[in-house]
This record gives structure tokens, sequence and C-alpha cells, in this order.
């Protein structure tokens, strides 16, 4: 779902980390068009972006590429969203009180497609009330503010005031053009591979990279859902913007942390790779070979099920379940769907699904099986997203 992203650079030290922002976004399949006011040009040069995004950058000292001088009216009706970062206080402030006096402020006041901003600015600037103030404004008008972290600051005091991190700004843009469907609803979603100990170095896990669950957590909230991720072992990014994101290695722990959350939960979505059976006599210490050729033999016991628990309580959440399956998929798929009492499964090989960028899923509850064509991860949780938003307005 590559998006056209209209990226404003205002005039801070920040700007440097736009430009990594761009190279993210590019990343994701976005296309990404530049503009800069005159104080950002004075710290990274349009010709940075202009190579990192492929496209002519909308300076105040080069517009000429605007032969009519509308480029600023072209560019945002081109966008699918419009992203100022870093955002000065200068900025915020006059966009706040509808002033449009250079680039950016007339892109803001111009455009048609959503705006967040990203401010970046000292911890005394961003707490001044009248800051506050614009930030409340802008709010709600409608723009998204993506706030800034807490750290040591460009200046050499600490505290809020950083620009929020390219990476968690590349993520959390989707937010911007996704219906919301989910909106204030609670979603608990595990993700990633469990871990059980043998010793307390060596154990027994699977080769889930936790993409799935990552993309499954991320769509939800891009959807307007408070998610919660209780995750076991990630190779995927944990998304930015989660309401909580609990770790939980074993399947033990990954079943109590569900359990305190589940019945507070609208839906459930088991994402996460539990492993089926634990070590019953895991070792304190590390085993060592005692020199009699005699293996340790390791004694396993079952797991609890996490999923089938959680469909269980007397007022369940929406559960959705995965099969990952090697062979008989749908089949397989189905029984698990009924054993565990649940309204939706989602189906998919392990062959295409576990460690790989995509995934080919097929959604089955009572009435429909759909066979979705292979897709990113992003898509195929996008598509399960919509499903379950389809099935819980009538469900809840
Ligand atoms: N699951 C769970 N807790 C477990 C095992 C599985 O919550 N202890 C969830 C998974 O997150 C997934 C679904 O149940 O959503 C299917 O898991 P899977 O391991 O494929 O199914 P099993 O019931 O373990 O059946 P089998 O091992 O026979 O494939």
């Amino acid at each position: 779902m590559p998006k056209h992203i209209l990226l404003g650079v205002s005039g801070g030290i920040a700007a440097y980390k736009s430009c990594e922002l761009v190279r993210l976004l590019k990343k994701q399949g976005h296309e990404v068009s530049v503009a800069m006011s005159r104080a950002a040009a004075e710290f990274v040069s349009p010709l940075t972006f202009q190579a990192l995004s492929g496209n002519p950058v909308l300076s105040e000292t080069h517009d000429g590429a605007a032969a009519d001088g509308m480029a600023h009216i072209r560019l945002t009706r081109a966008a699918d969203a419009f992203l100022i970062a870093p955002a000065t206080a200068n900025t915020l402030a006059k966009i706040a009180n509808g002033i449009a006096d250079n680039l950016l402020t007339n892109l803001a006041a111009a455009r048609k497609c959503p705006l967040a901003v990203a401010p970046a600015m000292n911890v005394e600037m961003w707490r001044n009330p009248a800051n506050q103030r614009n930030i409340a404004q802008l709010v709600s008008d409608g723009l998204t503010v993506f706030p800034p972290d807490a750290g040591d600051l460009a200046c050499g005091e600490t505290g809020e005031g950083r620009m929020a991190e390219p990476a968690a700004l590349a993520d959390l843009l989707a937010d911007l053009w996704t219906p919301k469907t989910l909106r204030g609803k609670k979603v608990l979603v595990t993700a990633g591979a469990t871990f059980e100990a043998i010793d307390p170095v060596r154990g027994i896990t699977n080769l889930s990279s936790g993409q799935m669950g990552a993309e499954l957590a991320r769509a939800c909230r891009a959807a307007g859902a408070q998610v919660t991720l209780i995750h076991g072992q990630m190779q995927a990014a944990l998304p930015a913007g989660l309401h909580e994101t609990v770790s939980a290695v074993s399947a033990q722990a990954m079943y109590e942390a569900v359990m305190a959350r589940a019945a507070d939960s609208d839906i459930f979505v088991a994402v996460a790779a539990v492993a089926d059976y634990k070590v019953k006599n895991a070792a304190a210490h590390k085993l060592k070979k005692d020199g009699s050729g005699r293996p340790p033999v390791i004694e396993l016991e079952e797991n609890p099920d996490i999923l089938a628990a959680a469909a269980a309580l007397p007022h369940p959440p929406f559960c959705v379940g995965f099969a990952a399956e090697s062979r008989n998929i749908l089949e397989y798929a189905r029984a698990k769907r009924a054993k565990k009492n649940i309204p939706l499964i989602v189906a998919n090989d392990v062959a295409v699904a576990m460690g790989k960028a995509g995934n080919q899923i097929t959604l089955i509850d009572a009435a429909r099986e759909t066979v979705l064509p292979h897709c990113g991860k992003a898509e195929a949780a996008a598509a399960i997203v919509g499903r379950i938003a389809e099935m819980t307005v009538e469900a809840v």
C-alpha cells in the first residue's frame, strides 16, 4: 500500500534525523517529497534530501521547479499524508494559529490530506504553556502529534524535547490513512517464539520471527485500537505506539501475562508460536557432559493452551488463532478452530510464512473460508484486521 508522503522539514538540529526518516519511508515503498523551511536548509542541504528521496526538493531558497509558483498547492494535492518533522515551536505556533507566512505553513494551510507533526525543541520550550496550548489546539484541530522523546538534548539539557526516532515515525505514519475500524477496542496480541529452558543456557524454541505478530499489533493500532503486545523471542522490531509491551518468554509466562489481561480485552489475537511442551526437569545449573557417553534425559510436560484458555473465559474476548501447518493446512485449521472454540482462525503454511517476509493466508470462520493471495505480512495483517472489524461489529 505505497503512499505519497510529503515531508516538511523545519529548522532544528533534528533535521539530520529526517534524512534517515526519508530512507525508511522509501524502504517501505512510499514516494517521498520533501519541503524545507529556510532555516532547515541551513542545517541540511536540500541536495541531501533530493538524493535520498529521488524527488526535487521544494525549499524557500530553491523554488525553481514551480514556474507558476503553485508548487505548494500541487504538492499537498498529490500527497496522502503530510508530516512535519522536525516541527519547531515557531512552526507549531503558526500552524495552531492559522498563520501562513512561509513555505511550510502555507503547505499546512493549503493541504487537503492529514497532517502530523513531530515536535523537536528544548525541554523548557516544550513545557512552555504557550507551546502546550498550541499543541492542544493542533490536536483539537484534528492533527496528529507524535510527541517528543525524553533524553539528552542538543542544547546540553536533559528532558522531553527530542524528536521521536525516525523508525517510530515511519512506523506510526500509517495510522494517518488507516480507517479506524477498531477505534476504542482493547486488543491483546501474542507474538514471537516461546523459549522453554533446558538449563540456564539452553532451551527449546522455534523459527517464528515475530514479524506476523508485530504487523498484527501495528495494524490493530493503526485501526485505532489500544494494543497490548505480549511477546516471546522476537527478531522483528517491536511496533511503536502500543499501550503496553510485555516480554513473556516461556509459554507459562505468556499464559500468565495473557490471562491477567484477557478478560478486560475486546479482542485477542494469538499469533505467537507457543511451545506445546516445556521441560519438566529443567536444570538449575548448566548441564555438563559426564563422560559416560549417555545424553541427559529431557522430560517434557504439556504447556497450557493460552488461546483455548482465553476462549473458555466466561466473557471471552473475540479470539483469533493462527494455524501454522506443514500439511493438510485447511483441514487442520478447521479442526483447530473447532477444538479451541474460537470464531476465526488464520491458516498458513509454515514453509511460506515462518521466518519469511511474506505470507499466504486463508481466513476461516463458521460461515466462510477466504483464500488471500500471497502478500507482505503488513498487508496480510491489514486483511485480518478488516475481517476482525467486520465480525466484531456484529458480535460485540
Ligand atoms: N497457541 C496458544 N497456546 C499454546 C499453543 C498454541 O495460544 N500452548 C495458539 C497459537 O498462538 C496459535 C494457535 O494456538 O494461535 C495454534 O497453535 P498450534 O501450535 O499451531 O496448534 P496446537 O493447538 O498446538 O496444535 P498442533 O500442535 O497439533 O499443531
